[in-house]
């Protein structure tokens, strides 16, 4: 991806071709971090962005004083509760590599939200807090990855505080998601003393120094393995001991295994103090796969080098306070993109002017120019983008829709003020085409009260928040006593409305959904009615 600062260049004539992907595809890296709040993720991609010259130091990005502020302040439920809601992507070259790190939200009741951009990556990084182990929210994020057949990196972080024994970890890590940890690194200095990492590669002895506040890159020295045996006595000694258990047991990096989602290479890190951050970065470079063909809906990979193809796996507005503008962010599939480039809206057929077209991280905004297979691009005003689209050119292509979660959450939504009812479904409409929420509606409700289905809580804040201060629309949500949906169909949706206590609404998509209080009533609706479509939905709390 090359950009520029410029943001109001004019619109390039339609380029024919946007062809030619496979070759810059190849030393591109698209990831994202998966881990458990305070494990140390926005500290990691300081650490990283720094080390790859993107900053100068460490916190310009989203350190300590501005982290709650700066990357997204542009909802107040963020700022409240320190979490990130926004995906962002942040794009780096490093040793003539293009890293694309993609940003998950942060919270469990977004579970929709982080499968739709675990879609858009081709590998995760899985950050584990040393003295914590594997915590509930990385769990149900390693289980996403596994839905997505990603393969999966792991760091240790916060080896420079007291934590647990390594190896205990690693049985953890086995037991609990089933991943073969083959280490890469090994830690010299028990958790609290990090001195530095065993290369298991090399045999070398790698020696982090640290740098004041550790706000610049940590000082590497790779040390032969007498040498390391001299200066650093029993921590040494205990170290190549360990590394050889592990090596007589097999725990050796296999590349196959590893995209097969069998192993997961393992590397020791402190974000904070910046050790360990460029092994992660070789790791990626070396061993996470580059951008491959995609499987559109029929099954059929999309060639790199084919025409132009993209993904839309998030659209969001309100990002910026001042502009209230709208970005679907895109990952290019093949071909190239060229600013100004004439695509074609896959579910429409209509063409979309890229005229704006931008990469995001935090606040930062640059104009793109090109971009390539694996990069994210976000396509300022692109109002008739929704999440799951295709955009393309030449003949058509469309990649498979995104999966919806089983929603267990229902309230009616209705606006405070009758009044205001034009804000109200243009409120909706857009956080439905977003995918903030799913909205379900029935003859019998209306349009003034629609029943937003959610698969965490919290989404009923954020559509509260955001219909009050972006739409000027106050709304009241009155909770429903649902608790399951399953799908039916349209011929089958009378019949299922009829029994007690069930309701059969619509789902944007055209999906119908039959609400239910519990499980027992589901399943008996489902006796009664043995001819009638009731299936299950993909589990929403992954
Ligand atoms: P998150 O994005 O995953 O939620 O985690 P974040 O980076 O915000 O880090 C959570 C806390 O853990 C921060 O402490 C951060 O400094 C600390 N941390 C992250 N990585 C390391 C590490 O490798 N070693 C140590 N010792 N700490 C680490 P805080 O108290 O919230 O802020 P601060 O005062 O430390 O800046």
């Amino acid at each position: 991806m090359s950009t520029t600062s410029e943001t109001n260049a004019p619109a390039r004539p339609a380029t024919k071709a946007g062809k030619g992907g496979a070759s810059a595809a190849a030393p591109r890296r698209t990831f994202a971090v998966i881990s458990h709040p305070d494990a140390g993720k926005s500290t990691l991609t300081e650490a990283l962005a720094l080390h790859a010259h993107v900053l100068s130091e460490a916190g310009a990005v989203h350190g300590k004083a501005g982290r709650k502020s700066t990357v997204s302040d542009w909802m107040d439920i963020e700022r409240d509760r320190g979490i990130s809601i926004a995906s962002t992507a942040l794009q780096f070259h490093y040793n003539d590599h293009v890293v694309n790190l993609v940003d998950t939200p942060g919270h469990a009741d977004f579970s929709e939200d982080t499968y739709r951009v675990l879609s858009a990556v081709d590998c995760a990084v899985m950050l584990v807090d040393a003295a914590k182990g594997l915590e509930p929210q990385t769990l149900k994020l390693f289980r996403v990855c596994r839905h997505h057949g990603l393969p999966v990196i792991t760091v240790i972080n916060k080896w420079d505080r007291p934590g647990r024994d390594p190896l205990e970890l690693f049985d953890e890590i086995e037991e609990q998601i089933g991943l073969r940890p083959t280490p890469l690194t090994w830690p010299v200095g028990i958790a609290g003393d990090f001195r530095g990492v065993l290369d298991r590669e090399t045999g070398d002895f790698v020696e982090f120094t640290r740098t004041a506040g550790g706000t610049t890159r940590a000082p590497e020295r790779h040390v032969p393995a007498a040498q390391a045996a001299l200066d650093q006595g029993d921590e040494w000694t205990t170290a190549v001991d360990e590394h050889e258990l592990l090596a007589a047991d097999g725990a050796n990096h296999d590349q196959e295994l590893f995209l097969g989602g069998i192993t997961t290479p393992v590397v020791f890190a402190s974000a904070k103090l910046n050790f360990g951050v460029s092994q992660l970065l070789s790791t990626l470079l070396e061993l996470a796969p580059a951008p491959s063909a995609r499987p559109d809906v029929e099954g059929t990979p999309r060639p790199l080098n084919d025409e132009f193809s993209a993904l839309i796996f998030k659209v969001q507005s309100g990002m910026d306070q001042a502009h209230r503008d709208r970005l679907a962010y895109a990952r290019v599939c093949s071909g190239v993109f060229e600013r100004g480039m004439v695509v074609t809206h896959a579910a429409t057929g209509k063409p979309f002017t890229t005229k704006y077209a931008q990469a995001v991280f935090g606040r930062e905004r640059v104009s793109v120019d090109t971009a390539y297979p694996g990069d994210v691009i976000g396509l300022v005003n692109a109002q008739a983008l929704t999440v799951g689209d295709t955009i393309h050119t030449g003949e058509r292509v469309q990649f498979p829709a995104m999966e919806r979660f089983a929603p267990e959450f229902f309230s009616v939504m209705r606006a405070k003020d009758a009044g205001r009812y034009k804000q109200f479904r243009r409120g909706v409409e857009q956080l439905e085409e977003e995918g903030v929420v799913q909205v379900l509606r029935s003859d019998l409700r209306g349009d003034q009260a629609p029943v937003l289905a959610a698969v965490g809580i919290m989404q009923f804040e954020v559509v509260e928040q955001r219909m009050k201060s972006e739409f000027s629309c106050p709304v009241t949500l009155e909770r429903l006593e649902y608790n399951l949906a399953r799908r039916t169909s349209a011929e089958d949706a009378p019949t299922i409305n009829a029994a007690s206590r069930v309701e059969v609404l619509q789902r944007g998509d055209g999906v119908y959904l039959a609400l239910f209080p519990d499980r027992w009533r589901a399943d008996s609706v489902a006796r009664n009615n043995p001819d009638a479509l009731l299936a299950e939905l993909p589990a929403g709390g992954m």
